[in-house]
């Protein structure tokens, strides 16, 4: 078995070292890149790592999910201490047993240090080198025997992504999308899940996935309407377009759930919502709630305002923010809906929020009247949400 070996702090793993890895593995035919996270890496002692070395294998692992051309080895986290490349590579060459010297990838940013590593002779003894593209040097010449990797560089780095993190800028886009979910999960890097509106691509996708398989034809139509709609309020009313397409693609995730299963995912530990009477009587009208449940649970959405679109969707709150309102608004006029078309044209017109309570207010109206002509029961938290606005 041909073998490269990338070390590095991978704090966090990112796309430009799975880039990597795979430019040198087809470069060199190797069979298998194992990837060895530094417990303490000699180039970066003043570095102030705020994860567990855990935390950091455990993205590696993450990164490279059903890919068996990748491992993962935690020898340097098991060793503790400073971590040696020699100590590495000897314990490597125990274990794996390969059948060639193995390939120990190294960046051009730290080979010209590399006559200073420890035991680098030893190094060049057990491994040979491949000097991959980190900067463009491919004037610089080594002073020790290297195969040279033409590798493209993708501009990412670690502190960079460490640094948007903390900021609340985006950086979904520049890790996999299972390593983003570690770092959404266990809030490193200062993620704060309850503030974050960036959402990726990916996670939505997937979530579009889940209620398209979850719904039938018309009412994953319904939710897709609901989802453009939402959209197209979030920019009239200066809020993120994609936030509102992710609580409207959402919204009736779990509509076709029978009430026991309903009731079953509400007893979660992720359920942050109270349960009223009438909800319990009737679980079909916790649906917003449980969508709102398997979000958390099943897909990392962990913003307040998303999770309450979505859970007030169906009966309204008087503490219903923004989002909210444009949720239950987006559903009850999106374009399959038969509405009174000057009301869907009124939702589409207004950009203060006090537009949105007048449209909210002649949607909660005719939901009443529709109601009461059923003979159904009112919640509290619909007249309560009506009294409020009509107060306004
Ligand atoms: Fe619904
Ligand atoms: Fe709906």
């Amino acid at each position: 078995m041909k073998l490269g070996i990338l070390g590095g702090s991978f704090n966090p793993v990112h796309l430009g070292h799975l880039f990597l890895a795979d430019n040198v593995l087809s470069a060199l035919k190797l069979d298998r890149v194992v990837f060895i996270p530094a417990y303490r890496s000699p180039f970066k002692l003043d570095d102030i790592i705020t994860v567990t070395a855990n935390d950091r294998v455990d993205m590696l692992c993450a990164a490279i999910a059903a890919d068996a051309r990748y491992a993962v080895d935690n020898c340097e986290v098991r060793r503790e201490g400073v971590s040696y490349t020699v100590n590495t590579i000897e314990d490597i060459l125990l274990r794996y047993n390969p059948s060639e010297k193995p390939v120990l990838i190294i960046g051009d940013d730290v080979a010209p240090d590399f006559p200073k590593w420890r035991e680098s002779d030893k190094i060049l003894q057990l491994a040979q080198i491949a000097v991959a593209h980190r900067i463009n040097s491919s004037a610089v010449k080594y002073p020790f025997p290297c195969i040279r990797i033409d590798n493209k560089v993708m501009d990412i780095s670690s502190q960079d992504i460490r640094q948007k993190i903390k900021d609340g800028s985006s950086w979904r886009s520049l890790v996999p999308p299972e390593v983003c979910a570690v770092i959404e999960d266990r809030q490193l890097y200062g993620y704060n899940h309850e503030q974050s509106n960036d959402f990726s691509q990916v996670q939505i996708q997937r979530i579009e996935a889940a209620a398209r398989d979850a719904l039938n034809t018309e009412r994953f139509l319904h939710s897709r309407n609901t989802a453009i709609a939402a959209y197209d309020l979030c920019l009239n009313y200066g809020l993120n377009p994609m936030t509102g397409y992710l609580a409207g693609i959402a919204h009736d995730l779990a509509k076709q759930l029978d009430g026991k299963q309903i009731l079953k995912i509400l007893k979660s530990k992720n359920n942050i919502f109270k349960i009223s009477a009438l909800e319990n009587e009737k679980p079909n009208l916790l649906h917003g709630k449980a969508a709102a449940v398997l979000l958390r649970e099943h897909f990392c959405i962990h913003n307040k305002d998303v999770l309450e679109a979505v859970a007030f969707h169906t009966l309204g709150s008087e503490n219903m923010g923004l989002l909210a309102k444009i949720i239950y608004v987006a559903d009850k006029t999106e374009i399959s809906r038969n509405i009174d078309p000057a009301l869907r044209k009124m939702s589409l017109m207004g950009s203060k929020e006090s537009d949105l309570d007048s449209i909210l207010y002649a949607v909660l109206e005719k939901t009443i009247v529709k109601l009461k002509s059923k003979e159904l029961d009112l919640s509290k938290d619909t007249l309560m949400l009506l009294e409020k606005i009509k107060q306004k």
